[in-house]
């Protein structure tokens, strides 16, 4: 196996002081603390999931980060997030030096955060809002494509389309998301003109994650063609396939107004599937890199792997016969 110290740099690397273009993406119920310390220590960017904290949460991640690597991390705010306002203060306070906005417009909070010396990039799935991110002043995007797990654009667009579009549209570095989860497929994406990776469904499947034992244990379990856009008249998000998620899409198929599936949604359906591990009547976030996923690994094994295997598809990057 080719060495996976052999040094890498681009404009990523660069970026956010790390090795490899490897980024742990902010999940909630999933990413904590222990997840991203444990990446950034590996070598690649963790990240804390700021969408599911209450703002005492966040602060105590924050710390507990800190205390556990020297190395940077970063914090996700999605930016539809209630309490936003006590959430940048608490990362203005701490000083996080790299903060992922997603679910927003990038121009709300872009000027403060890059004021206060903090690295910004903003998550879209289109060439124009990659765009309109850069305007706003963000260092980098992060493009997240139809296969990804969790909040999902309504376009469609597939990782595949996406990243030669956003890297068309805009002079930042791009950053894929959707569906990346071996060192093959991160090959594939730098190719297509990302020079990072951002990976959330493989990091999920790892004892660091802080997601229930019985939701990372359905991941791996889960197959091609288990996991299904959902919700598209409310706020597209990929779900595994499970009872709950049955019901909306018979609801849905029956032609439900956004009011009713709001109600069948209802509160905490997130938290009671992905914290709770209840699997039939919680909402389990995931991508279809799920069906590629298939044990727990520790997460620095998971960078390990995915930088080990880019380099040994960069060695030889056509299957032979
Ligand atoms: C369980 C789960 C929770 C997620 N939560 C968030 C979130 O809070 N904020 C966000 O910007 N993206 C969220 N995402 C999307 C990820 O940040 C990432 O872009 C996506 O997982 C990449 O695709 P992949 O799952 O195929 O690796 C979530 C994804 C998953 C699987």
């Amino acid at each position: 196996m080719t060495s996976s110290s052999t040094s890498f740099s681009n404009r990523i690397t660069a970026l956010f002081g790390i090795d490899y273009p490897i980024i742990q993406a902010g999940m909630i119920w999933a990413s904590g603390w222990e997840l991203a310390a444990a990446v950034s220590n590996a070598g690649g960017l963790g990240m804390i999931g700021a969408g599911s904290m209450y703002p005492q949460q966040l602060l105590e991640n924050i710390r507990n980060c800190k205390a556990a690597t020297s190395k940077p991390f970063a914090v996700n705010l999605p930016l539809l997030y209630p309490d936003i306002d006590q959430h940048i203060q608490t990362i203005l306070d701490e000083k996080v030096p790299i903060v992922f906005t997603s679910a927003g417009n990038p121009k709300t909070w872009t000027a403060t955060l890059k004021a206060a010396g903090i690295t910004v990039v903003h998550v879209v799935s289109s060439a124009k809002f990659a765009k309109k991110s850069e305007d706003a002043g963000v260092d980098a995007v992060v493009a997240e494509g139809f296969e990804a797990g969790g909040h999902n654009g309504r376009e469609e667009t597939t990782t595949l389309c996406l990243i030669p579009a956003v890297r068309e549209a805009v002079k930042i570095p791009v950053i894929a998301a959707g569906g990346i989860a071996t060192g093959r497929q991160l090959y594939a994406v730098m190719a297509l003109g990302a020079e990072g990776v951002q990976v959330g469904s493989r990091f999920v499947a790892t004892p660091e994650a802080s997601s229930h034992l019985a939701f990372k244990e359905a991941v791996v379990a889960a197959g091609e063609g288990d996991t299904i856009l959902s919700l598209k008249k409310l706020t597209p998000v990929r779900l595994l396939k499970n009872p709950f998620q049955q019901r909306v899409a018979e609801a849905e198929f029956q032609g439900a107004d956004e009011a009713t599936l709001a109600e069948l949604l209802g509160r905490g359906r997130a938290k009671l599937g992905m914290w709770e591990g209840d699997l039939t009547e919680g909402e389990l976030e995931i991508g279809q890199a799920a069906a590629l996923i298939d044990a727990i690994l520790p997460a620095a094994t998971v960078v390990q792997q995915l930088w080990n295997d880019f380099q040994e598809t960069a060695a030889q990057p056509f299957y032979q016969s």
